[in-house]
């Protein structure tokens, strides 16, 4: 596990000592425990990030409610955040002082095919997080952010956002005209809305709050079905798109919701399929519209560092910004995950350090 310091520049007036929390289990889940971090100077590679915020992902509230099938004890929890580099390593050449740059989810899925060994450096899961005041992180596991957004709504993107990408524009191969079902209203969903319509793609979303479907339509989407009113939402889809279905389905829910997203797909169409909100149950018994349909599903699991950075750019040249539901302050950070479970959110939450 890399090591998390608080070493700053020796010629500035710097504190030496950080904090930051680490799941500790607490009975049968973990607590969030706020400690100080140790100190260590940024190895030849290495940048050190005073961080501005971390985002929750719904993969944290796995962590700390224990559910994510391996010992999370210690870790700091939260994959997404984003700061100012305020040291770098004597070979460090990709990232200067004073950068903004948020933390790439696996730290060395740079770019090619995804390849297992890439889950060994996973950030707030196999390796320490971003929920702390300074972060150790390769170079190599950064991605410079675009100087249009700050540093909290950069926190936003390393998970949901490069997820949401990957589904619609890397793997699935989005383009203009198409149309796009969003599940839900989370921070994937959200993400998934916004690159959707930015790529002029008509958008249906699903929701189980009708205030919360008002504002999907606010920004943008061009149907909304209300998902516990309508049970059998497949339907109304097909529906909406003249019994033809859509060419994207942004899958987060799994096996409570996977055979509604089949029914919903297009011939040819394709299934990013990326969540768990339903659970972990088996996925398998509907999967045969697949092949009555000619259509295909895309296993997603976040993305590498060139996808966060293709995104970057095209939300740039979008002038793309995040959705942020709430933020809240360092010291409440058990708030906020307690916020992100009750499913109130509509987008992104925020810890501010
Ligand atoms: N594979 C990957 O790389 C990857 C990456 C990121 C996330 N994920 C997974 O994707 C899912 C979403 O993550 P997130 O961080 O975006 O979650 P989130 O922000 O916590 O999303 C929660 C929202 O999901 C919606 N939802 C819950 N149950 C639903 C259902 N049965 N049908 C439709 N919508 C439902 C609800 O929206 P409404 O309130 O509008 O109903 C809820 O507010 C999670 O399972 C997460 O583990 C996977």
């Amino acid at each position: 596990m890399e090591r998390i310091c608080d070493f700053l520049n020796k010629d500035q007036l710097m504190p030496t000592t950080s904090t930051g929390y680490r799941f500790t289990l607490q009975g049968d889940t973990y607590g969030l425990v706020q400690g100080e971090l140790q100190i260590a100077d940024p190895g030849p590679h290495e940048v050190l990030i005073k961080v501005h915020a971390a985002s929750l992902n719904y993969r944290d509230l796995i962590h700390w409610r224990n559910k994510a099938g391996r010992p999370m004890e210690g870790v700091i929890p939260c994959s997404d955040g984003a700061g100012e580099v305020v040291a770098v390593g004597s070979k460090v050449t990709r990232i200067v002082p004073g950068s903004l740059v948020a933390g790439s989810f696996f730290q060395e899925w740079v770019n090619g095919p995804f390849e297992m060994k890439y889950h060994q450096q996973a950030l707030g899961g196999s390796a320490n997080g971003m929920l702390a005041q300074h972060v150790l992180l390769n170079e190599q596991g950064v991605v410079k952010i675009p100087a249009y957004l700050n540093g909290i709504e950069a926190s936003t993107l390393p998970c949901a956002a490069v997820t949401a990408w990957a589904g619609l524009v890397e793997r699935g191969g989005l383009h203009t005209g198409q149309t796009v079902l969003v599940l839900g209203t989370g921070g994937v969903s959200i993400f998934a809305l916004q690159l959707a319509k930015a790529h002029g793609a008509k958008v249906i979303v699903t929701s189980s709050h009708d205030d919360k479907l008002v504002h999907a339509k606010e920004l943008g989407a061009d149907e909304t079905v209300n998902y516990k009113t309508h049970p059998d939402w497949d339907k109304v889809v097909w529906e909406l798109t003249h019994k033809q279905g859509v060419d994207h389905v942004v899958e987060v829910g799994g096996p409570g919701t996977l055979a509604k997203s089949l029914g919903s797909v297009k011939a040819s169409g394709s299934v990013a399929l990326i969540g768990v909100l339903t659970g972990f149950g088996p996925m398998g018994d509907s999967l045969f519209p697949l092949v009555a349909k000619n259509a295909s599903i895309h296993g997603i699991y976040v993305g590498s560092r060139e996808y966060f950075e293709r995104m970057a750019r095209f939300m740039e040249q979008h002038q793309m910004h995040p959705i942020i539901d709430k933020v809240f302050d360092f010291d409440h950070a058990q708030k906020a995950f307690e916020y992100q479970e009750s499913g109130q959110h509509f987008g992104k939450v925020v810890i501010k350090m």
